[in-house]
């Protein structure tokens, strides 16, 4: 796998967010991926979880420290793992020197847990939150958000994955050893400056920050060692800004099997598949089925190599890939009912807007009842430039797509979702449904963008 070079003069671009000129460097495949710890429930009574937010140095490139943000250690974080039916206390505490929340992307959480803009902890302060996981299996991870520091934040290191168990996912026979069948991936690009730190002042654009180098559980250069067996990708895209489209460099198919929230009835078999930010998608490729004696890995859509994998001749775990894996449907019911809440993104850089307004955090923008599914139709008001791909990410819930454009959506979007791209000019109808009762926002997932105002709020009651 050859290497191509960043075109360095093409780095600053004012609207680079709209045709996206950084390209990615390509893995060279030296590192072996990192895979992060699973977090231990403390010992003794009382408090089930304590989740810090931290900074510490990391060894990102040998022989030098790049100052990094972390949860419970120097970068990202360990994977929460619940199962359904769990209650679950965390008690978060921040050890930055800033002001920060935890937020749980994709949990349906009540408001006063799911740590959105108002609850900013200060420097040294912690909060105990709780809250019953009633959701089915699922991929979701948790991140900050104060307001207008998200992205930074973000940038700097803080993001883990929650993962959700049932008795369910446990039945279905899909490969499930984690950490050698069943694998984290988390996606996200970043530049260094010449002292090889994450200078995010410097390198800050207002359309969604891209970077020329990517990390993958924040590992530098990555590449996985496999068996021949069948395996399970966890994709989160936990970039700021950037899309992805993954392939294989085989040409070869993969199926797709969960959506953000959730399994899809029936496995999808797709060639390439896209995340827009925070998105997440889980995939099987069946690694016994692909020559390994070729140079295998997972490709972006423009050809460059994300993680190349290495395939040994061990034969692995026998699993399974079910026809069928989950009930998920849309009723009569939630196809005809009437859209009662319009939202239009619109703008670029700091000029983005959601119905016209930038985030205020004394004005509610919507009410809505518990336990009641209302009808969302979500506009991308095209610009003068065209416009962009706006991810949009409601909290607190998991919804349906009814519609893209009037026409159903693709098989692989039909399950769960908490975050969906929308292109410009698009309609999307979705259907939804909050559990619990709270402050809620919703937002453009560039991080940017949210950090410019490109967010709302919805008052559950
Ligand atoms: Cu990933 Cu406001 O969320
Ligand atoms: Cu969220
Ligand atoms: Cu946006």
């Amino acid at each position: 796998m050859g290497n191509k070079h960043m075109n360095h003069d093409k780095m600053r671009n004012e609207h680079m967010s709209h045709d996206e000129v950084i390209s990615l460097n390509d893995s060279t495949g030296e590192n072996e991926l990192k895979i992060p710890p699973i977090l231990e429930r403390d010992k003794g009574e009382g408090v089930e979880y304590t989740v810090r937010a931290q900074k510490g140095k990391t060894e990102i490139f040998d022989g030098t420290e790049t100052n990094t943000y972390g949860y419970n250690g120097a970068f990202l974080g360990p994977v929460l793992r619940f199962s359904k039916g769990d209650t679950v206390k965390i008690r978060t505490i921040n050890e930055l020197d800033e002001e920060t929340t935890f937020h749980w992307h994709g949990l349906e959480v009540p408001g006063d847990a799911d740590g959105g803009p108002h609850d900013s902890l200060k420097p040294g302060e912690e909060k105990l939150i709780e809250f019953k996981v009633k959701q089915e299996a699922s991929t979701l991870w948790f991140h900050p958000h104060p307001k207008g520091k998200t992205a930074e934040q973000v940038y700097n290191g803080l993001a883990g994955l929650i993962y959700i168990d049932d008795d369910h996912s446990k039945s279905l026979g899909l490969p499930n050893e984690y950490g050698k069948n069943d694998i984290p991936l988390i996606f996200q690009d970043r530049t260094f400056d010449e002292k090889r730190q994450l200078n995010y002042s410097a390198v800050k654009n207002d359309d969604g920050t891209v970077g020329d180098t990517l990390l993958i559980n924040g590992t530098l250069n990555p590449k996985l060692t496999l068996k021949k067996e069948k395996v399970r990708l966890r994709l989160l895209n936990g970039s700021n800004a950037r899309n992805y489209t993954f392939k294989l460099n085989t040409g070869d198919s993969f199926v797709q099997v969960a959506t953000d929230g959730g399994f899809l009835n029936e496995p999808v078999t797709l060639k390439e598949m896209t995340l827009t930010p925070s998105e997440r998608a889980e995939i099987v490729v069946d690694f016994s089925k692909i020559d390994s004696e070729k140079d295998l890995g997972l490709i972006n859509e423009d050809g460059s190599i994300l993680l190349p994998f290495e395939v040994s001749d061990q034969s692995g775990e026998s699993s399974e890939v079910p026809g069928k894996m989950n009930d998920f449907s849309m009723t009569e019911e939630e196809r005809n009912l009437p859209v009662t809440k319009e939202v239009e993104l619109f703008g670029m850089m700091d000029q983005v807007t959601i119905n016209g307004k930038k985030f205020d955090p004394e004005r509610i923008d919507f009410t809505q009842e518990q336990g009641v599914t209302e009808v969302w139709e979500i506009y991308n008001k095209p610009d003068m430039m065209g416009g962009m791909i706006h991810p949009f990410h409601i909290h607190g819930t998991q919804f349906k797509i009814l519609s893209r454009n009037g026409e159903e959506p693709p098989e692989n979007e039909r399950g769960w979702k908490d975050s969906i791209s929308i292109q410009p000019d698009e309609t999307v109808k979705i259907a939804i449904q909050f559990k619990n009762k709270g402050v809620y926002m919703f937002h453009c997932h560039i991080l940017e963008h949210e950090d410019n105002g490109m967010m709302g709020q919805v008052k559950v009651e």
